[in-house]
């Protein structure tokens, strides 16, 4: 029976990063990956999280399931986290599914929301992060597109974003991205989170936010000011949220589901949804990435040295984004301020695919067909040959 199966395509960016440890190019860069990377190109463990370890390590007593919800710890730890003392003290109604990673996340999110909207429509901003459409399509949710991402202008077209969820509808979900938009980088101002509130509350739409990157664009508190905004004024909201990249726990596969509910009851009945989808998927969460977030989250040593490190990465990337645009407009007397202006760790180039692909094959700098690059992966080495060969195609 399986002979009857043919090979699928490769994953278009897992596919890329491949074609790239495969090229033989001394000289390769390699701006595909979504992997935070240091000044050395490496993609580091916090020292807080190597504290855990050990800690974990000696005083671990069992291997047997965590609650089919999650470690307490954690939980706890990233609901405030994420919405804060105010919205997560006493009186809210939030609960929470720990997922593998925020793609688990997302997608028991999904399988709560198909349950609760069969017929949903999931609104995902044009471009999104290409991963959101077969883990949120595959529960059987449709979806539609709103403009978001303006080539021209080298940002959020916010007039055309408002104008096309105009046609979201009781029922539907809007998808949008907490911070550090993923392909983008050009985030939501706090204004325009506001008219999304202003839209939710009039049109009765639902919104799923997938936070990814909390940390990484502005700082810890300044990356979820939009999230809290919209779960104060409406009430109601999911968050999918993600440990890969803030705390690096990548290859553990830690994230949660958050349910912001109008009450208790809700809350409550939302999360048995998340834990019904869970059983129905994988069963039990995997414990070790959400045993050493717990402890980094909740041990105040732990939490100090985390939020110094995690400033610092962050810090970097502002820097780094600072000397690429002023670097790339100095050099091709083109304005790339955008660069500066946009979070986290994507941005566009700019480039056309002809010229993207052009760039892989000679000098082998590797990006996305959309000339999205990781800015992380730029240091002092590989900075001024990545702009001295985008200059020479435009
Ligand atoms: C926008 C976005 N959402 C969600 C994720 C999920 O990450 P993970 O499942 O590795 O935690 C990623 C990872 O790259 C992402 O970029």
């Amino acid at each position: 029976m399986l002979e009857q199966l043919s090979v699928l395509p490769p994953d278009p960016i897992l596919g890329l990063a491949a074609a790239c440890r495969a090229d033989t190019n001394p000289n390769k860069i390699d701006l595909t990956v979504g992997v935070y990377m240091d000044e050395s190109g490496v993609c580091p463990v916090f020292n807080a999280v190597k504290q855990a370890q050990i800690q974990l390590v000696s005083d671990e007593q069992t291997k047997a399931y965590l609650p089919a919800a999650g470690d307490a710890a954690y939980l706890s730890g990233m609901t405030s986290l994420v919405f804060g003392d105010e919205l997560a003290g006493n009186g809210s109604h939030i609960t929470a599914v720990q997922t593998p990673g925020g793609c688990g996340a997302l997608r028991i999110a999904s399988e709560v929301l198909a349950a609760a909207s069969p017929s949903a429509t999931v609104w995902i901003s044009d471009p999104t992060w290409p991963v959101h459409i077969p883990l949120m399509g595959s529960v059987g949710l449709k979806f539609a597109t709103y403009s978001y991402y303006n080539p021209l202008s080298h940002g959020v077209d916010f007039d055309r974003m408002a104008s096309d969820l105009k046609a979201a509808v009781a029922g539907d979900i809007v998808l949008l991205h907490g911070c550090c938009h993923n392909p983008s980088g050009a985030d939501l101002t706090l204004d325009q989170w506001s008219v999304i509130a202003d839209m939710a509350l009039e049109q009765g739409f639902t919104v799923l936010v997938d936070l990814a990157y909390q940390g990484m664009g502005s700082g810890l508190t300044e990356d979820v000011q939009g999230l809290r905004l919209l779960a104060s004024r409406l009430g109601e909201l999911i968050v999918a949220a993600s440990c890969s990249k803030n705390l690096g726990l990548y290859r553990e596969r830690t994230g949660v589901a958050l349910f912001f509910g109008k009450d208790m009851q809700t809350a409550a009945a939302t999360q048995s949804h998340g834990l019904g989808a869970a059983r129905r998927v994988y069963s039990m969460p995997p414990a070790h990435g959400a045993l050493l977030a717990g402890r980094v989250l909740t041990d105040p040593e732990l939490r100090a040295s985390w939020e110094t490190e995690l400033a610092q990465i962050c810090g970097r990337m502002i820097a780094l984004r600072t000397q690429l645009s002023t670097k790339l407009s100095e050099k091709t007397n083109q304005d790339f301020s955008f660069i500066a202006s946009e979070k986290g760790m994507f941005s566009f180039l700019g480039l056309s695919v002809e010229q993207a692909q052009g760039l892989r094959k000679d000098p082998g700098i590797y990006m996305l067909d959309s000339s999205r690059i990781n800015v992380a992966a730029l240091n002092d080495r590989n900075m001024d040959i990545v702009v001295e060969a985008v200059a020479s195609v435009l």
